[in-house]
């Protein structure tokens, strides 16, 4: 039975996804983690959580890179492993690490390394000759310098950190005013929820104006596979919270094909040539422009959408590019043209409109029944809410199918626009 190492992982969908396709292809996982508290012990039904159906879970310093080595080479001592994986963004390098020092399939770690540091990523790209955004990177904590940066890029401009996800701290800044609190808010932030001393740098870019997508890919020996666009809807608080995603986007396929191109070259010029990516563009003016590459599957339940779309299991698939295998139910792909496929999925997510104690969710059941639901999960009364400033404050979701192309968007925006909240007294966090 082949052997897989889980690094860590997120808590949320790809928590569950990942291990779930492990056990589905037959293999085995041992979890590699610094805090298996926490992890949760259930799934929401009371069964044992999927990450907890390895054959072990082993505790070791995971933060430190070194340790982790040691640890996963102590594992391979007394099981062998097979392949390394993570969900989690904070421990791709680390995974890909061990992966190359075993000799095992993986990603080079330095590629990992460029796509999961932004600033990295800009260099990689400029150096490759793609187009982008003017930017700069300054000390969070340096007036100065960060007023020769935003001099470089000019305002309208985005302040982001190199390193954390979930749109955590992504602002734009029409000022100086704006962009000193914005980092402000950075150099306090020292610390990842991991336990991850922070890239001191703040990372500014030129505000990219138009429509966002993902490019979902598949890479083996350097052969790039790319599986859809996904287009994306963005509110909240700071205009960057992720709202919605539908596959495949609503788009002109000379506009499919000028996203995936940007896509793929981006894949190249940072070097990626093994592993799932999702890749987020923004389609300007000029064209289309990177935001960022992940090297891992995508988040917010994409890959659940293409899943239902095309058949295409993109944790699945990750797995078994972990082991090194060929994607083998892409082997023979399912009909596209399958017409009890539905032609579109869409998720929308529910962001509240306040901070403060929800006291009551209205008309979730109505939304879990209708036929277009694939699935759907809120929050109860009693959760306490803060502003929707990134994209950890969702208060539920809604995953629908539609046999239309385009049409599942509509019917999820529709449904959450049904479900009625109610918030009790405001709180600080
Ligand atoms: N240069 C830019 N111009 C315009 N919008 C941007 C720019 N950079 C980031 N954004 C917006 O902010 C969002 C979050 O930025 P980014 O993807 O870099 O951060 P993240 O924390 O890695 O996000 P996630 O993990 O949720 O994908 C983007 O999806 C995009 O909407
Ligand atoms: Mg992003």
């Amino acid at each position: 039975m082949p052997h897989l190492l889980l690094v860590e992982s997120w808590v949320g969908a790809m928590g569950t996804l990942l291990p779930r396709a492990v056990t589905e292809l037959g293999a085995e996982f041992t979890f590699l983690t610094r805090s298996p508290g926490h992890y949760p012990q259930c799934a929401p039904d009371g069964s044992p959580h999927p990450l907890r159906l390895g054959r072990a879970v082993v505790t070791a310093e995971t933060n430190d890179p070194a340790a982790a080595l040691h640890a996963a080479r102590r594992i391979h001592a007394d099981s062998p492993i097979d392949g390394v994986l993570t969900s989690c963004d904070y421990y791709l390098p680390t995974a890909a690490r061990i992966a190359d020092a075993l000799g095992l399939p993986g990603p080079i770690p330095e590629a990992v390394e460029s796509a999961c540091n932004k600033a990295l990523t800009r260099a990689a790209l400029d150096r490759a000759g793609l187009p982008g955004p003017r930017h700069a990177t300054a000390p969070a904590d340096d007036a100065t310098r960060l007023r020769e940066a935003a001099e470089i890029v000019g305002f309208p401009l985005v302040v982001k950190p190199t390193d954390l996800c979930a749109g955590m701290f992504v602002q734009r800044a029409d000022d100086w005013a704006a962009l000193e609190t914005a980092a402000g808010y950075l150099h306090r932030f020292a610390v990842n929820a991991r336990g991850q001393r922070r890239d001191p740098a703040v990372l500014l870019e030129e505000f990219l104006d138009g429509p966002e997508f993902s490019v979902e890919s598949w890479i083996r020996h350097g052969a790039i596979h790319t599986v859809g666009v996904t287009d994306k809807s963005l509110g909240g608080a700071t205009g960057f919270v992720e709202t919605g995603h539908m596959f495949p986007a609503a788009v002109e396929e000379t506009v499919r094909t000028q996203l995936v191109a940007t896509a793929e070259a981006a894949l190249c010029a940072v070097g990626l040539d093994h592993g799932v990516v999702h890749t987020e563009l923004r389609l300007t003016a000029a064209g289309p422009r990177i935001i960022e590459i992940n090297p891992r599957p995508a988040g917010n339940q994409i890959t659940e959408l293409i899943r239902h779309v095309t058949g295409i299991d993109l944790p699945t698939v990750a797995v078994e590019l972990a082991l090194g295998d060929t994607p083998h139910h892409l082997a023979s792909p399912p009909a596209r043209q399958d017409t009890k496929r539905p032609q579109s999925a869409a998720v929308c997510m529910l962001v509240p409109s306040d901070a403060g104690i929800l006291t009551s969710v209205d008309g979730t059941a109505a939304v879990a029944d209708h036929p277009a639901v694939v699935s759907s999960s809120f929050k109860a009364a009693g959760h306490k809410t803060t502003a929707a400033v990134d994209n950890n404050s969702y208060l539920g979701s809604v995953i629908t199918v539609s046999p239309d192309r385009a049409g599942a968007r509509p019917l999820a925006e529709n449904l959450l626009a049904s479900i009625s909240l109610t918030y009790g007294e405001e709180f600080t966090p």
